[in-house]
């Protein structure tokens, strides 16, 4: 098999790779000796990220998982603009393997409480900053009002989420119920509320929603935010992404997004100043008290998935 058939092989594994949304927006086109990795336009988000900042944190995201799985088949694979992949004269050097791709995943519920380690932070990759959780809880709440109360964005998001296990897409992309922790009435009550969304939203919806996520922030512990380093391309930050969540997830810590914050106009300003940079990505990092489940994607048998 040549190094492009073993990579295809191995697709399923490299699709692992997080996107917002859960859009999977890459597209890998195979070649005699060169993977070209596109994007799906169907899967962009151009009124949530209308800037393709996500989207080329993603694409990022899924080339790095992409050069992890090939340094782990002893393929020698290294990435060149487009991007594509291409033959090397080495393997991809990485500490990060397979069963780290396997083991990542987001978690949304509640967290031990506790500040991430000096230890564990002097382990990140530069340019990454420390908010403490409480400094972020009233800027959180502006920005979940301005995403609900943003017609395109709260539309767009709905479009993404499956809250009901008969959903037809349920098993193969955006966002589960259980991905973002609801209980079944929950699931039910935002769908509805989301279905109605005109006049929801008239009625207070995003106030009502925003105000339910007050309370995410209310513990003693972190938020990092990876802020834009000089003269590195956004594809190239979410390369970083992914490397900084994969050596979070080895000290046995989850992440949480909360793009919102950059998102939302008003608080992106003062997320920038609080810390001294431009912010590309934020999360709430720490100890899950609930099992985060095994989100879906597309080529994958839902029978066979493991929680
Ligand atoms: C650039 C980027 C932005 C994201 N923003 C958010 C976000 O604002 N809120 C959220 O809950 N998840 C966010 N996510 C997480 C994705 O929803 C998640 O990666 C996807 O659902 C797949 O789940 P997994 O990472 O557990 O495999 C983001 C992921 C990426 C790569």
């Amino acid at each position: 098999m040549s190094w492009v058939e073993q990579l295809r092989a191995t697709e399923a594994i490299c699709r692992r790779a997080p996107s917002a949304h859960n859009t999977q927006p890459w597209r890998p086109e195979y070649h005699t000796d060169e993977i070209t990795i596109d994007v799906d336009p169907a899967r962009r988000l151009p009124d949530s990220d209308p800037t393709g900042r996500d989207l080329a944190l993603g694409i990022g995201a899924f080339v790095e998982t992409c050069l992890i799985v090939s340094a782990e088949l002893g393929l020698t694979v290294t990435v060149a603009p487009g991007p594509r992949l291409v033959p090397a004269a080495h393997r991809y050097a990485t500490p990060f393997t397979i069963a780290d791709i396997e083991a990542r995943r987001v978690a949304r519920g509640p967290y031990a409480p506790g500040y991430v380690d000096d230890a564990v932070l002097a382990d990140l990759e530069p340019g990454v900053a420390h908010v403490p959780t409480r400094d972020l809880v009233a800027d959180l709440v502006v920005a979940d009002r301005w995403m609900f109360g943003t017609p395109a964005v709260a539309v767009e998001l709905r479009d993404w989420l499956r809250l009901s296990p008969r959903h037809p897409r349920y098993h193969l992309d955006g966002l589960t119920d259980r991905a973002l922790g609801l209980s079944r009435i929950e699931a039910r009550v935002l769908s509805a509320a989301l279905r109605a969304y005109p006049v929801t939203r008239r009625l207070g919806l995003p106030t009502l929603l925003a105000a339910s996520g007050r309370g995410l922030l209310r513990y003693d512990g972190s938020v990092l935010v990876l802020r834009a380093a000089d003269g590195e391309d956004q594809f190239s930050a979410g390369r970083r992404l992914l490397r900084t969540w994969l050596a979070l997830a080895r000290h046995g810590l989850a992440v949480h997004p909360l793009s919102q914050l950059i998102d939302c106009p008003a608080t992106a300003g003062r997320l920038a100043e609080r810390v001294a940079g431009l912010p590309l990505a934020v999360f709430r990092v720490g100890r899950p008290l609930v099992a985060p489940v095994r989100s879906a994607r597309r080529g994958e048998q839902p029978s066979t998935r493991p929680d």
